[in-house]
């Protein structure tokens, strides 16, 4: 558990809070590369409880900037993007991406006052098919890191974000969590439970790393259903080695690595990484964005269906009791595993993590939590975002905001275990 006052520091991320200065030390996904094409209508978005406006220059660049027109506060959002930059409906002010006025079009001709004007402006670059953000102080920009799932050419990647009304850290803490899979998203749990509540114990080995936290978790139960597909991944069959692992990287980031074995063919199995952030909107909203990315080793050169489309999307929320059957359907909740009308597990696990993520409140209390053995992964993270904030307050670089890339140039956020580093 935290005191009331260390959790209210680990959640609160607005402007000039410890955590949002912390947070501000890192380049943050901020939006999809492909929502903004040059010239296109700028996109509202809101980081950190800050209003802001995303577009893209005629010339291709990504520009970050202030909502509310530096003359009269109108919403830039409305504006259009043209002429070098994005130019405010209400007067015609034009700004670039740095933030700089480059026209007052109602201002006598030589006047020089555009020049004392300086928009609210943070950098921005595309990576990976997500737009990052740095929105700290610009003299400890750091560079943005090459990471692998981002970078690499040798392989297949889907980028996406989804919304999520709770607060970042709970939903951060829901993924790295070793121990819930066993319980939540155990399907044919009436059958399960005996072998489940006799075996409860999930190995969960832990290390600190340059980057965060390096876990791996023995196979759960779950795996050991027969005709499950993971049951594949058991020790001693022909695919994957038995354990799953999802790394902690500072301060908001979650690396999922899963081997998924064909039905079809149960000798083909892909390793796929996906990288996420959990980026707060505002203290009680985040998005989590995602990079997914499978090489091509192991898919035979064939893209992966990721089956994740944004457009498919629906939220999960107490508006649809998170498409909860309790009568029908065979999990702890009542809440379905796979969905019939979506391809894989995928929309079944988000509404079951999304129940759990959210229902511990808008900002999860965590002077009422009783901790165990079990949740030891969620003390050493909490711990590090604690120290983060100790660092920044003493003028210090929090951990891993200038991470040094590898010999092939890389920054990798996963292990040297033979499924980890395909
Ligand atoms: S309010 Fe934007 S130009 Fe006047
Ligand atoms: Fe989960």
């Amino acid at each position: 558990m935290l005191t009331a006052v260390q959790n209210e520091t680990v959640t609160k991320t607005g402007p000039g809070t410890p955590m949002g200065d912390v947070l501000r030390r890192y380049w943050q996904p901020v939006a999809l590369s492909e929502e903004i094409t040059p010239g296109s209508k700028p996109v509202q978005v809101r980081v950190m409880s800050e209003d802001l406006v995303l577009f893209r220059d005629d010339a291709g660049r990504p520009g970050l900037l202030g909502l509310h027109c530096s003359h009269r506060l109108a919403s830039l959002a409305y504006g259009r993007v043209e002429d070098g930059g994005i130019r405010c409906s209400f007067h015609g002010w034009l700004y670039d991406v740095d933030g700089r006025c480059l026209q007052q079009p109602a201002e006598p001709e030589r006047s020089t006052f555009k020049d004392k004007v300086r928009h609210q402006a943070y950098p921005c670059r595309d990576l990976g098919g997500l737009v990052f953000a740095y929105m700290g102080p610009p003299e400890r920009e750091p560079p943005l890191p090459p990471f692998e799932g981002l970078v690499r050419g040798d392989g297949s990647r889907k980028a996406d974000y989804h919304p999520i009304n709770s607060n970042y850290l709970q939903n951060l803490e829901g993924a790295l969590d070793p121990i819930h899979s066993t319980y939540l998203h155990m399907d044919g749990w009436s059958q399960m439970k005996e072998r489940v509540l006799a075996q409860p114990q999930v190995e969960v080995s832990l290390e600190e790393t340059s980057w965060g936290l390096w876990r791996r978790s023995s196979r759960d139960a779950a795996a050991a259903r027969p005709g499950s597909p993971r049951a594949a991944s058991e020790p001693g069959s022909n695919g994957g080695n038995g354990f799953s692992y999802g790394h902690f990287f500072m301060p908001d980031g979650f690396m999922g690595i899963r081997q998924t074995v064909s039905r079809d063919n149960p000798g083909q199995v892909t390793t796929q990484k996906t990288q996420s952030w959990y980026v707060p909107i505002d203290d009680e909203h985040c998005r989590r964005y995602l990079v997914a990315f499978t090489p091509h080793a192991l898919t035979e050169g064939a893209p992966l269906d990721y089956g994740i489309a944004r457009a498919a999307y629906i939220a999960p929320g107490p508006e649809n009791d998170y498409g909860r059957d309790y009568e029908g359907v065979d999990t702890i909740s009542g809440i379905p595993l796979r969905s019939s009308t979506e391809k894989g597990s995928l929309k079944g696990l988000l509404f079951q993590d999304t129940m759990v993520n959210e229902t511990q409140g808008p900002i999860a209390d965590r002077s009422r939590e009783h901790l165990g053995v079990g949740d030891r992964l969620l003390i050493m993270v909490r711990r590090q975002l604690q120290q983060a904030v100790d660092d920044v307050r003493n003028g210090l670089d929090p951990k891993f905001s200038h991470p040094e890339p590898d010999d092939e140039g890389l920054v990798r956020v996963s292990g040297n275990d033979e499924m980890e580093s395909t």
